[in-house]
């Protein structure tokens, strides 16, 4: 593992650092780099060939992918194909025993770690909701603040004007506004849900990965789940990993079938209904 002393901004005042998200230095073993986002390829995440064994078996084979800036990609497939190992590798959580994985044309990813992704601006979002359950949803979205790393004298943080500007707007994007003083842990699943992803808007993420948002959700939660994604699009790029296939429908502009750790179809969503290998590993079980 490198060590990477990360550099964004002024030390002397920790809020600059909250203003700037995405971009700056990283002085990688002594080297200093760009983290400039550069999308001039028309591509915000590339994948090549990538692989990881598990004790001997390829979870990801030659796995191959591009996302377009601002595109909301839906990937399904079966159990076990790869979806999630594939989400651990590009936010750093695993390395591939080969191929590339870049974020925009110039990051290379395979060379930092876990957190230093997340300051790149990519969220990630598991399945469980892992809100503060005692703190309001005002303090959690507070909170998703001050845990930047980039603050570092958090115990001194106070909000700035443009920073409460930005959490009223999460909050309402989130559709949470009446329950800005409610106990996070007193609200619905899909709530919980919904908070978390704000916790993630908060950061301002560039690319957005989701495993399994509406698992758990009632239909009307589900519902609501869709318009949201429908309106994050655009402003951020997402990778959305679902089984429920209606909520899928309703998203989906290009869908990618992942099947033993590559990809087995990609298109709309009546392509790959009708495909008959889909339809043999996955619809039709
Ligand atoms: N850290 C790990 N150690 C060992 N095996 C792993 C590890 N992570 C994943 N695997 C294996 O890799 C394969 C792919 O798992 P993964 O969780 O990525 O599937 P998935 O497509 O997300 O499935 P699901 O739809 O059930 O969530 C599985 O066989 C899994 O057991
Ligand atoms: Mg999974």
């Amino acid at each position: 593992m490198s060590t990477v002393a990360l550099n964004l901004a002024d030390e002397s005042n920790p809020l600059s650092q909250a203003d700037k998200p995405n971009g700056g230095t990283v002085h990688l073993d002594g080297i200093k780099r760009s983290t400039e986002l550069n999308l001039s390829h028309g591509r915000i995440l590339y994948l090549e060939d990538v692989s990881v064994s598990f004790d001997g078996f390829k979870a990801i084979n030659n796995l191959s992918l591009d996302i377009a800036p601002g595109e909301l990609r839906c990937i399904i497939g079966p159990n076990g194909a790869g979806k999630t190992t594939m989400m651990d590798i590009i936010t750093g959580k695993t390395k591939p025993d080969s191929g590339q994985v870049f974020f925009g044309s110039t990051i290379n990813l395979l060379e930092y770690n876990e957190p230093e992704i997340a300051q790149l601006g990519i969220g990630r979002k598991f399945q469980k909701p892992t809100v503060f359950e005692q703190l309001s949803v005002f303090e959690n979205l507070e909170l998703a603040l001050k845990t930047d790393k980039r603050v570092k004298a958090s115990i001194f943080f106070k909000l700035k004007s443009e920073q409460k500007t930005r959490l009223l707007e999460v909050l309402e994007t989130i559709k949470l506004e009446d329950s800005i003083n409610r106990q996070a842990g007193n609200l619905s699943h899909g709530q919980k849900q919904w908070l978390e992803i704000g916790m993630l808007l908060m950061q301002e993420p560039k690319l957005l990965l989701l495993d399994e948002p509406v698992a758990g959700m009632t239909d009307q939660e589900t519902h609501r789940t869709a318009e949201l994604f429908l309106e994050l699009k655009g402003k951020h790029s997402l990778i959305v990993v679902e089984h429920d296939m209606s909520f899928i429908k309703t998203i989906s502009e290009k869908i990618t079938v992942l099947s033993e750790g590559c990809v087995l179809a990609e298109g709309t969503f009546d392509q790959v209904q009708s495909n008959e290998k889909v339809i043999e590993v996955y619809l039709g079980r």
